[in-house]
C-alpha cells in the first residue's frame, strides 16, 4: 500500500509542482521575448554580401544540410536560429498568434520563424500531410519528412501522391491551380504558390476555394520574398565603411538586360537616360555582350560601373527580385531601381541602398542626380553605409509552412483570389509616380 500523504505534504508537493510550472513558462515567455530584443544587442557581424551565398528560400535553398546545420559557437547564443550563427530556438508560444495578415502587419516572417504551437508536443504531434499537387520536382524537395528536420516545427511531410487528395492536411499549388475533382476535407487547406508576378501567372479559375496564398506579397498568408534583408539591431541601420566605393570607377551605367518588351516601359526609360548619361545595356536589347552565366560580367559591374539599372520587368505592388539583391547590392554598384512602388522598396530594401527612379520626374532629371553623384564621392559612399547592418537570411519557407500547419485551425479563405492577386491597384503600366488608384 502507498504511504498516505499528509496535508502538509500534499500542500508542499503542490507548491513544488506550482513553482516548477510557473518557472517552465516564465523561461519559455522570456526566451520569447529574448529573441524579439536580441536584435538590440547583437554584435555586428561581418556582412554576408557574397551573392553566391545569397540562399533564395525556395526551391533548393531549403535542403535538409543547410537546415539541419548546428553552429557550435557559443558566443553566438542568442541569435535566432535562422540567422547566420544563430542558435536560439523558441519554446512554446503563449498568447493570440502573429501570423496571418489579419493577425499582425508587416511580412511575419520572424514571427513565423519563431512559432511553436502551445500544444505542440514534438514527437507526440501527429503529422501534418502536405500534397505537392504539381509535384515536388518543381520544389526541388523529396517526399517524406526530410524537407522539415531542423525546424522548429518539424512534424510535417512532403508527398506528390494525388490519391492522398482526399485526406492530406494540405494541398499546395504551385503557379497552377488545379481543381482535385474530390470533396475537400473541412479542415484542409489550400495553398496557392506564386513566384512571377500577376503578368506572368494563371488566372486562378475558381477564384473562392483558396484559402492561403504564399507569395512575394507582403500580405500573403506566407511571404516567400525573393531575398529578406533583417538588421542585427534595427536601431542601426547605418556604419562608417572604411572603403570607397567610387575608386577606380570609370564607367556610368550599366544594364544587363535579356527582355526588351517588358510592360513598364523600362527599354525606353533607360534609352531615354542614355541622352544624359553613358547607359552600357548588355544584353538582347543592347549592343554589349555578356552571358548570363559569365562571372566575369559582374567583375566588370564592380569594378568598373558606378550605379545599375535594378529594372524589373513589370511594375507591380512588392514584386523585388534578385535584380536588386543579387546583381546590384551584390555588387558594391549603387542600384537604380524600377519595379516595385517606393514605399515597398522602403520595406525590403536596406535603408538608403538603392535610388527609385520615382524619387525624380523623369529620366533627364535622374541624369543631372547621378552627374552630381558622380562628383561627389561622400554622397555616392553615402548609399553604402547599410553594409554590415544586417544579413539577408533564409526564410525557410517549409518551417513556416509547418509551424502554420500547426497554429489553431481558424478558417480562412480568399472570396476572389484572383482579385486579391491582380485587382486594381496590384501591377501599372506607368510610373507609379503618373498613377492614381482610388
Ligand atoms: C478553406 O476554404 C473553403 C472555401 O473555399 C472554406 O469553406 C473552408 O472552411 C476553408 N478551410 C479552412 C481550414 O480554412
Ligand atoms: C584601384 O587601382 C589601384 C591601381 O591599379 C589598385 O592598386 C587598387 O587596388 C584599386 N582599388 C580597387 C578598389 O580596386
Amino acid at each position: 500500500m502507498p504511504p498516505r500523504l499528509s496535508a502538509r505534504r500534499l500542500f508542499l508537493l503542490l507548491l513544488f509542482l506550482f513553482s516548477v510550472s510557473l518557472l517552465i513558462s516564465i523561461h519559455q515567455r522570456f526566451s520569447w521575448i529574448h529573441v524579439h530584443l536580441q536584435e538590440d544587442d547583437a554584435t555586428v557581424d561581418s556582412p554576408s554580401m557574397d551573392p553566391e551565398s545569397n540562399r533564395l528560400d525556395i526551391g533548393a535553398a531549403d535542403s535538409e544540410e543547410e537546415m539541419g546545420e548546428q553552429p557550435t559557437a557559443r558566443e553566438h547564443r542568442g541569435k535566432p536560429w535562422f540567422m547566420s550563427g544563430g542558435t536560439e530556438f523558441p519554446g512554446n508560444y503563449k498568447g493570440p498568434p502573429r501570423l496571418f495578415p489579419d493577425q499582425a502587419d508587416g511580412d511575419r516572417i520572424l514571427e513565423q520563424l519563431m512559432y511553436v504551437p502551445e500544444d505542440y508536443q514534438g514527437y507526440d504531434t501527429p503529422e501534418k500531410v502536405i500534397l505537392a499537387y504539381n509535384g515536388l520536382g518543381t520544389w526541388n524537395q523529396k517526399s517524406g519528412s526530410g524537407t522539415f528536420h531542423g525546424c522548429p516545427v518539424s512534424r510535417c511531410s512532403l508527398t506528390d501522391d494525388r490519391s492522398k487528395a482526399t485526406d492530406a492536411d494540405a494541398i499546395l499549388y504551385k503557379d497552377h491551380f488545379i481543381h482535385p475533382g474530390v470533396v475537400r476535407p473541412m479542415k484542409q487547406i489550400w495553398i496557392i504558390y506564386f513566384l512571377e508576378c500577376p503578368y506572368h501567372t494563371q488566372s486562378v479559375k475558381f477564384a473562392d476555394l483558396i484559402n492561403w496564398t504564399a507569395t512575394y506579397r507582403r500580405d500573403s498568408d506566407l511571404v516567400a520574398p525573393y531575398e529578406r534583408w533583417t538588421y542585427f539591431d534595427p536601431q542601426v541601420r547605418q556604419k562608417e565603411q572604411n572603403k570607397d566605393f567610387a575608386e577606380n570607377k570609370t564607367k556610368k551605367v550599366a544594364w544587363f538586360v535579356s527582355n526588351c518588351g517588358a510592360r513598364n516601359g523600362r527599354l525606353a526609360y533607360a534609352r531615354e537616360l542614355g541622352k544624359y548619361i553613358p547607359v552600357d545595356i548588355y544584353g538582347t536589347c543592347g549592343p554589349l555582350k555578356c552571358p548570363r552565366s559569365d562571372r566575369k560580367c559582374f567583375d566588370t559591374l564592380k569594378k568598373d560601373y558606378k550605379f545599375y539599372l535594378a529594372f524589373e520587368n513589370s511594375n507591380c505592388r512588392d514584386y523585388v527580385t534578385e535584380k536588386l539583391f543579387v546583381n546590384g547590392l551584390g555588387h558594391n554598384v549603387l542600384p537604380i531601381v524600377m519595379g516595385a512602388r517606393p514605399e515597398d522598396y522602403q520595406k525590403s530594401a536596406p535603408e538608403g541602398s538603392y535610388i527609385h527612379v520615382d524619387e525624380f520626374d523623369g529620366p533627364k532629371e535622374l541624369a543631372a542626380y547621378l552627374h552630381r553623384l558622380d562628383t561627389d564621392n561622400a554622397l555616392y559612399n553615402s548609399y553604402f553605409k547599410w553594409k554590415g547592418t544586417g544579413e539577408f537570411i533564409n526564410t525557410y519557407f517549409w518551417c513556416r509552412l509547418c509551424a502554420m500547419m500547426h497554429a489553431p485551425t481558424s478558417q480562412r479563405h480568399y472570396e476572389d483570389v484572383n482579385d486579391w492577386w491582380r485587382g486594381p491597384g496590384v501591377c501599372t503600366t506607368k510610373s507609379w509616380r503618373h498613377t492614381d488608384f482610388v
